[in-house]
């Protein structure tokens, strides 16, 4: 996984922008504006069209802060968000994008691995820009919390979950010093009801891919592609995720999948990450929990032309993918492993694993 979006891309604006606001005579018409850009063009022409489908609102002034709270959105982005909602509510074009896009990511609930962007907006767009998938997500959480109620999945590991996405927009403040949303396509796992944090992991609905379930065959599993697959995934910003910690994550999660998703049959865990790359193993003590957490893992055999991941490391130990190398600080044990691996010229590589839950 791309680390620049948990991965991720990168935003071009900066801490300068300037703020859009109504009736801007410098800005072309919002949506011919974003249709200049190929990808954005094609992010338009998939969205739900306008004014069919759920009723799309965003709440106001108190309830809105509440709102943020409860999503850990951090304190310093709460007043920007709510001047941002106003102003993208006051320009008609951009409104109605904006209740397109809510209303694609509402009629995507319930559905798993939809490989949809949610492309950044240009930088031209300001705070606007920087907070309109945010904004989009809140005008969708009260239809994946129905969802979840539904289902009948404890109201604080709805929470949790859906926290995720103050979580993100911090990661977005640390590299760019401004709030708004990195990881975008991530946060729809979230919000389309497919994942779900259980104690210090998450753990994705998702499909076995061919990889997978060749090397689960060749360890005698019956296993098929496309088969359902829990993926791991682990929180930053949340202390270290020792054995034990993952042993409940796990314990939780054979609970919570069979309950709340009876239909479907989680015999797999997987992992596709950074922190399975064997070479770890060379630098960290056996006693790391990034070491024995691999140890749970078959690892799948690399493809021979596999490309190098340098980025995803840097990101998650230093916080932004394009540090230079040189500059990369050396205080733990994982810190001088991830730097002196690259400062001697060589290169890190996801790792995917499984282990039958
Ligand atoms: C994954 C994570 C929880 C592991 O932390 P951990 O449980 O402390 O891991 P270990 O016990 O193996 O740590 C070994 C050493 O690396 C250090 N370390 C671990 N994560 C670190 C990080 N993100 N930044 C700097 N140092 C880190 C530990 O402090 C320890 O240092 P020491 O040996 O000098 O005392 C942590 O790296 C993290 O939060 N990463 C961000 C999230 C992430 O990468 N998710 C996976 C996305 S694909």
């Amino acid at each position: 996984m791309d680390a620049r979006e948990p991965g991720g891309d990168h935003e071009p604006w900066g801490d300068r922008e300037p703020c859009r606001t109504e009736g801007d005579a410098s800005m072309e018409s919002t949506t011919s504006g974003l249709r200049s850009d190929e990808d954005l063009a094609a992010w338009l022409d998939g969205l739900a069209p306008f004014a069919t489908g759920a009723e799309v609102t965003l709440p106001a002034g108190d309830e809105l802060v509440s709102v943020l709270l409860d999503l850990s959105v951090p304190h310093e982005d709460v007043t920007e968000l709510l001047a941002t909602r106003d102003v993208l509510l006051r320009d008609p074009e951009l409104r109605e994008v904006f209740e397109r896009n809510a209303r694609t990511l509402i009629a995507g609930i319930d559905t798993i691995d939809d490989r949809r962007e949610f492309p950044p907006l240009p930088g031209e767009f300001g705070a606007v820009g920087r907070w309109f998938h945010v904004l989009s997500f809140i005008a969708a959480l009260p239809y994946v919390q129905a969802y979840h109620h539904r289902l009948g999945i404890p109201a604080d590991v709805s929470r949790r979950t859906l926290a995720d996405l103050g979580r993100n927009v911090a990661v977005h403040r640390r590299r760019l010093g401004v709030g708004g949303l990195i990881a975008r396509h991530w946060m729809g796992l979230h919000f389309r009801g497919e994942l779900y944090q259980l104690g210090r992991l998450q753990f994705q609905r998702a499909l076995v891919p061919s990889r997978v379930s060749e090397s689960a065959r060749a360890a005698g599993l019956s296993h098929r592609p496309e088969d359902p697959a829990l993926a791991l995934h682990i929180p930053a910003f949340h202390g270290p995720f020792t054995p034990a910690a993952c042993d409940e994550s796990l314990a939780l999660a054979k609970d919570f999948f069979p309950r709340h998703f009876p239909r479907e049959r989680y015999r797999i865990a997987l992992c596709g990450s950074w922190l399975l790359d064997p070479q770890l193993r060379e630098y960290l003590p056996k006693s790391s929990n990034i070491v024995r957490f691999q140890g749970r893992f078959h690892l799948v055999e690399e493809l021979p032309n596999r490309t190098p991941d340098d980025t995803s490391p840097v990101a998650f130990v230093f916080g932004d993918p394009d540090l230079p190398i040189e500059t990369l600080p050396r205080r733990t044990s994982l810190e001088r492993a991830v730097g002196d691996h690259l400062r001697a010229g060589n290169h890190w590589y996801s790792g995917l694993g499984w282990f039958e839950l």
